[in-house]
C-alpha cells in the first residue's frame, strides 16, 4: 500500500463524532463528510436524543447538509438516561434508526447533566442490548468529586466496566476514546471475547497533558477525558498502530464556539475533524506502522459492528500545509501549525 509521499488507504469512518446542530451541524459537516464514510453520531444535543422520533429527525437534518453527492451515512445513538425504555431502543434498533445506545453517567461531560445516575438501574436495558447484540458505547469516567480527574478512566474500569462485563457476558460495549495505560490493558485482556472494542482519539495520541499548561493555560487541549501522562500516550500509540481489532478511529471531534473555549469555565471539546484522518496519518508514520493505518481507521471499526468495509478510498499526499487558526468560527487542533498530510483525492467507489 503505501509509499513514502502517497498514501492510499480504504476510506475510513469515524466511530465518534460530535457534530451539533443547526447552524454549527452545516459549517462543521463538510470536513467529517469528506474524509469518512460514515460516522457514529453523539446525541448529546441540548436536549439529548433519547427516542427514535428524534433521531430520525437529527439524521434528516444532517442528510440535509450534506454537500451534494456526498455519501457520508450518519449513525445513530440513543442517548441513555435513567429513564430510558428497552423496548423504545428495541425498535430504533430494529427499525435501523439507532446504530448503539451511548452511557454518560451523569455530570461527566458537556451536555451530560441527563446521564445515568446508577448504572445498575439500567440492568434492564443491558439485558435487551445483550439480546439484541447491539452495542453500548460508554464514557469512561467515573464522576465523584473524591476521584481526581487524572484517575477517573481507571476508576471506572475497576468499579463499573468490569462488573458490567461480568454481569452481561455477551453484552458488546465500546469502551470510548481510551486514555490510559489500564484501559488498554483491559481492553487487551478482553480481547479475546470478541465484544469489547475502543475507540482512539487523534488528540489523545498526539498530545499529553502537559499540552494543557505549556506556558499558560491552554483551553482548546481541554477535553474530556483529558489527556493523561506521557506514558499513557505511549499505551495509546502502541494500541492503535498494533493493529489489533478491538481498537479503531473515534475523533471525538468536538467543537464549541471560541467564546465557550477562551472562557473562565471553558467547555470540553477538541475539533480535530479538519484534518481527521491526517493526524492520524501523522502519529502511524512517526511510529513506523503506516501499514496499519487501514486496520485502524477502515477495516476494525466496521468488523466490530458488524458492517462492511466502504468500499472506495481516499488518497493522501505527504505535502504540509498550515491548519487555520479559525475553522467556521472554531479553533481547530493545531491551529495555525503544519499538519504533515493532505488529502487529495478520494474515489466515488460503486452505490450499493
Ligand atoms: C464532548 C462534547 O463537547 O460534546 N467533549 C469532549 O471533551 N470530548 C463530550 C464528550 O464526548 O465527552
Ligand atoms: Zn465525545
Amino acid at each position: 500500500m503505501p509509499s513514502s509521499s502517497v498514501l492510499t488507504l480504504r476510506r475510513p469512518d469515524d466511530w465518534h463524532l460530535h457534530l451539533r446542530d443547526d447552524a454549527m451541524l452545516r459549517r462543521v459537516l463538510p470536513a467529517s463528510a469528506a474524509r469518512f464514510g460514515r460516522a457514529i453520531i453523539m446525541p448529546n444535543l441540548r436536549p439529548p436524543l433519547t427516542s427514535v422520533a428524534d433521531a430520525r429527525a437529527y439524521r434528516a437534518r444532517i442528510v440535509a447538509a450534506l454537500p451534494v453527492g456526498s455519501r457520508f451515512q450518519p449513525l445513530m445513538t440513543c442517548y441513555a438516561t435513567d429513564a430510558t425504555c428497552p423496548n423504545e431502543v428495541e425498535r430504533g434498533w430494529t427499525e435501523g434508526v439507532f446504530a448503539a445506545v451511548k452511557l454518560y453517567p451523569a455530570n461527566a461531560t458537556t451536555n451530560s447533566d441527563h446521564g445515568v445516575t446508577d448504572i445498575v438501574r439500567l440492568n434492564p436495558l443491558m439485558e435487551r442490548l445483550q439480546a439484541l447484540g447491539m452495542p453500548l458505547l460508554v464514557h469512561g469516567e467515573v464522576t465523584s468529586a473524591t476521584v481526581d480527574i487524572f484517575d477517573r478512566e481507571a476508576v471506572f474500569i475497576e468499579r463499573v466496566l468490569a462488573p458490567l462485563l461480568a454481569g452481561f457476558p455477551r453484552l458488546k460495549v465500546v469502551f470510548e476514546h481510551v486514555t490510559t495505560q489500564e484501559a488498554v490493558a483491559f481492553v487487551r485482556g478482553h480481547a479475546a471475547e470478541g465484544r469489547l472494542g475502543a475507540t482512539i482519539t487523534a488528540h489523545h495520541l498526539l498530545i499529553n497533558r502537559n499540552a494543557l499548561f505549556a506556558g499558560g493555560l491552554r483551553p482548546h487541549a481541554y477535553c474530556l477525558p483529558v489527556a493523561k501522562r506521557e506514558r499513557h500516550r505511549l499505551a495509546l500509540v502502541d494500541a492503535a498502530t498494533s493493529g489489533e481489532a478491538p481498537f479503531f478511529l473515534g475523533t471525538d471531534s468536538a467543537p464549541h464556539p471560541v467564546a465557550a473555549k477562551e472562557s473562565a469555565c471553558g467547555c470540553a471539546g477538541i475539533f480535530t475533524a479538519p484534518a481527521g484522518i491526517e493526524l492520524y496519518a501523522e502519529v502511524f508514520e512517526r511510529a513506523g506502522a503506516l501499514d496499519k493505518l487501514e486496520a485502524f481507521a477502515s477495516f476494525n471499526g466496521p468488523a466490530f459492528y458488524g458492517l462492511t468495509p466502504n468500499d472506495d478510498t481516499i488518497t493522501l499526499h505527504r505535502r504540509p500545509w498550515i491548519m487555520p487558526e479559525l475553522v467556521e468560527g472554531v479553533v481547530p487542533f493545531r491551529a495555525g501549525e503544519d499538519i504533515t498530510w493532505t488529502l487529495t483525492d478520494t474515489t466515488a467507489g460503486t452505490l450499493q
